[in-house]
């Protein structure tokens, strides 16, 4: 892949706006000046999940993942840097400059990037077929206008037509010069093992899948004939995950959002068919049962799905267990029966859309009544079948997440099964226990495997208990060397982060004035203030991670900063002769009195310098985390974003305004004080350092009394300067360390 320029990147990390990026994969709510939602890294049930507009960050607050825009879009879609910034290029419509690609350009290009490109050319091969060709119309189209679909449909879900020759695709594909191999590997094409290559779907009407995001993962293709497996659909691929897909997803996805409420059916046609009726909430597990994926999906969505049903009896009983992990995943859950030989395909065919709605509105019912019915069916009278039915239905009431709940429900179900309410709630209580040894269990199992996969791969030996042995005291050794190296580190790292946050964040204010060595004031920016007090000391920060972002911030407050600035300076001095101009036109149009226009006059200009300032101010404060929290560098992202996202700066921010007293205002007292106490830190490291070498020294049989008197010295040295650390600080350090 070719390399980006900077000034595409710029323009792309410029445009993308985390609150729409986000939205595209989450139902976020807004909170105050932030949006919350339900994190999409992590199964979880109340929304940890954070988007700061202002910040143009993302955090998960439980699981801790999110980021940038770039960083997000990197996570979710796991993907490199590169391809994230083409990803947003794409949905922002920003153009990247590329040549043609040579042959090895093409072969060089990210596999991933390649199947998806294969897929979309198929994709739109397949529409064209359609709609281009004569057996599409005769064969492909009239099919499905017989089954009742309008255009719109059939455009909606990218419906197509695969042409009965066997290498149709193939052949287009390759000589538009796409590659073989990615429609071997997208499924899209067979490979014998004679070598031959033939295309996957054809002579069959084409159901393409997509991703939450909108993009084509897979195909499933329907035959027209009788005697045929009747669906053909895409392999797993690297970009097609069947078990965490849901057909319709991203049709359905605003609808979803807006009825707060998601229709699980079967079929592809079922989806089709009911979207096409007005009721567009709708996905299909695609004949499967569903997986955790697909419910973690919905979830983020929604907390409420109606599961329509048109099997039999049978049928019906089979899927119980698959609804029952909805309920563990804390989702509210209705289900529909259709009436006899119906499915949802064929009722809403049948039935105007207010119908199908008012259908849905009246006949949904509560899925553990749902159950409870259908179990009890027929042994009613039989008392060993009815003890089995009821254990079953305190199983599905104790995986429910919510107490209160659950506790609706044990009242209900005791008055159905006609059971003594106190002991249906002990089962169930019993059962919700044995659930979360089980689960607590399993962690521990999964941690040990972990565990053991991590040592596996380091050596192999002659017997496997020296082996063992011996791994073990390496182990340890190395843990008490990392003990040792790493101590300082650890310990000044809670300094280190401080000091890191405030150049994040107020980097570039300015914190106070100096004398320069013609006299003249200059201003001093934290961050220089804090670099130049690092300096006198000669101290450079011990964690490797805060050391690369600080450098990082550094270069980019001497690099780049004025010529960004000068850009941005004259931006809103524009702004502000507009908003000048035009004040002054509309004063002239409302105001005949010379004095009265002259005092306006002035006004106006106040309130365009102070919007200036502002926009001044602004753009200063965002500068530096703005740089790093888009940086490709891991580390760099990382600490960055840990630094910037806490929740308690986020109101604070909000608060910038109102008349708080914050972090900003008090820039000149937090951040010389923050230096103080890291170099106080740092001597405390030194002191405990000398304490341990001259217990070690005095110690040994053959001490040099020398060498003790000369360490005793340097120990009351740096205490005495502790101590004027401590009169300088006076009583601001309120709590003494440890
Ligand atoms: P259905 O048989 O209900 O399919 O299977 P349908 O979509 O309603 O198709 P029509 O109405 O007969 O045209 C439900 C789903 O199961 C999967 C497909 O995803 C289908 O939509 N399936 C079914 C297969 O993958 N392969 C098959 O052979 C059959
Ligand atoms: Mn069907």
């Amino acid at each position: 892949m070719k390399k980006i320029d900077r000034e595409t990147v710029q323009r792309i990390l410029d445009t993308a706006e985390i609150v729409d990026v986000v939205s595209d994969y989450v139902n976020l709510k807004r909170r105050g000046s932030s949006y919350l939602g339900l994190c999409p890294f992590h199964n979880e049930r109340t929304p940890s999940f954070s988007v700061s507009k202002a910040k143009n960050i993302c955090k998960c607050f439980s699981c801790g993942k999110g980021g940038s825009p770039v960083n997000f879009v990197m996570e979710i879609e796991q993907i490199s840097y590169s391809e994230a910034l083409r990803y947003l290029a794409k949905k922002y419509n920003i153009e990247i400059k590329e040549h043609e690609m040579s042959d090895e350009e093409r072969e060089r290009e990210s596999e991933r990037a390649s199947l998806f490109a294969v897929n979309e050319f198929a994709l739109s091969h397949f529409e064209s077929n359609l709609y281009d060709t004569a057996d599409g119309r005769d064969i492909g189209l009239s099919y499905f206008y017989d089954r009742g679909l309008t255009d719109a449909s059939i455009k909606k879900f990218h419906l197509g037509y695969a042409m009965e020759q066997s290498d149709d695709l193939l052949r287009a594909a390759t000589s538009k010069g796409y590659n073989v191999k990615y429609l071997v590997d997208t499924g899209l094409c067979i490979r014998t093992e004679q070598g031959r290559v033939y295309d996957r779907f054809k002579g069959r009407v084409i159901f393409p899948v997509f991703s939450v995001s909108g993009k084509v993962i897979a195909f499933g293709g329907r035959t027209l004939k009788k005697d045929m497996a009747k669906y053909v659909n895409s392999p797993e691929s690297l970009i097609y995950h069947k078990s965490n897909q849901l057909y319709g997803m991203y049709q359905a996805k605003p609808s979803i959002v807006k009825h707060d409420k998601c229709i699980l059916v079967e079929g592809y046609m079922d989806v089709i068919s009911m979207s096409q009726s007005g009721v567009e909430n709708v996905v299909a597990s695609s004949g499967t049962s569903l997986t955790e994926g697909q419910i973690r999906m919905i979830h983020r969505f929604t907390e409420n799905v109606t599961v329509i049903y048109d099997g039999d009896a049978a049928g019906i009983k089979a899927s119980l267990r698959g609804i029952d992990m909805l309920l563990g995943e804390g989702l509210n859950i209705k289900v529909l029966l259709l009436p006899d030989g119906d499915d949802p395909d064929s009722f809403s065919r049948k039935h105007t859309s207010s119908e199908l709605e008012q259908y849905i509105r009246d006949n949904e019912i509560d899925f553990i009544q749902f159950k409870t019915n259908i179990l009890l069916q027929g042994v009613e009278n039989d008392p060993i079948a009815r003890s089995k039915v009821i254990a079953d239905i305190v199983r599905s009431i104790a995986v429910i997440p919510e107490p209160v709940t659950r506790n609706i429900y044990i009242k209900e179900c005791s008055r159905r099964l006609e059971i003594d309410e106190r002991i249906v709630s002990s089962e169930v209580n019993k059962q919700v226990k044995a659930l979360a040894e089980k689960a607590a269990e399993k962690r521990l199992k999964k941690a040990g495997n972990e565990s053991i996969e991590e040592l596996s791969q380091q050596e192999t030996a002659d017997s496997e208990k020296e082996d063992e042995a011996r791994r073990e005291k390496d182990i340890e050794t190395a843990l008490r060397n990392a003990e040792t190296i790493s101590g300082t580190g650890r310990f000044l790292r809670p300094y280190e982060k401080g000091l890191l946050r405030y150049v994040l964040r107020y980097g570039m204010l300015d914190l106070c004035d100096s004398i320069d060595e013609q006299g003249n004031t200059v201003p001093v920016k934290v961050i220089d203030y804090i670099a130049e007090e690092l300096k006198i000391d000669d101290l450079t920060f011990t964690n490797p991670d805060i050391i690369l972002a600080f450098n990082e911030a550094i270069k980019a407050s001497r690099e780049s900063w004025s010529s960004d600035c000068a850009r941005n300076d004259s931006d809103l001095m524009e702004r502000r002769s507009r908003y000048i101009a035009e004040g002054e036109a509309k004063l002239r149009e409302t105001e005949t009195d010379i004095a009265t226009i002259e005092r306006k006059e002035k006004l106006i200009v106040e309130s365009a310098d102070a919007k200036f300032q502002e926009g001044k101010d602004n753009f200063a404060m965002l500068y530096i985390e703005k740089a790093l929290s888009s940086h490709p560098d891991d580390t760099i992202r990382n600490i960055t974003l840990e630094l910037v996202a806490d929740k308690h700066v986020l109101s604070k921010v909000h608060t910038k305004y109102a008349h708080v007293e914050t972090d900003e205002e008090r820039l000149g007292e937090l951040v010389p004080r923050a230096i103080f106490e890291y170099k106080d830190a740092i001597l405390e490291c030194r002191i405990r350092k000398l304490h341990d070498d001259l217990k070690r020294v005095a110690s040994s049989p053959d001490a040099d009394p020398e060498e003790i008197r000369a360490l005793m010295e340097a120990h009351v040295q740096l205490q005495r300067l502790r101590g004027e650390f401590a009169k300088y600080l006076g009583e601001r350090i309120i709590n003494p360390r440890k």
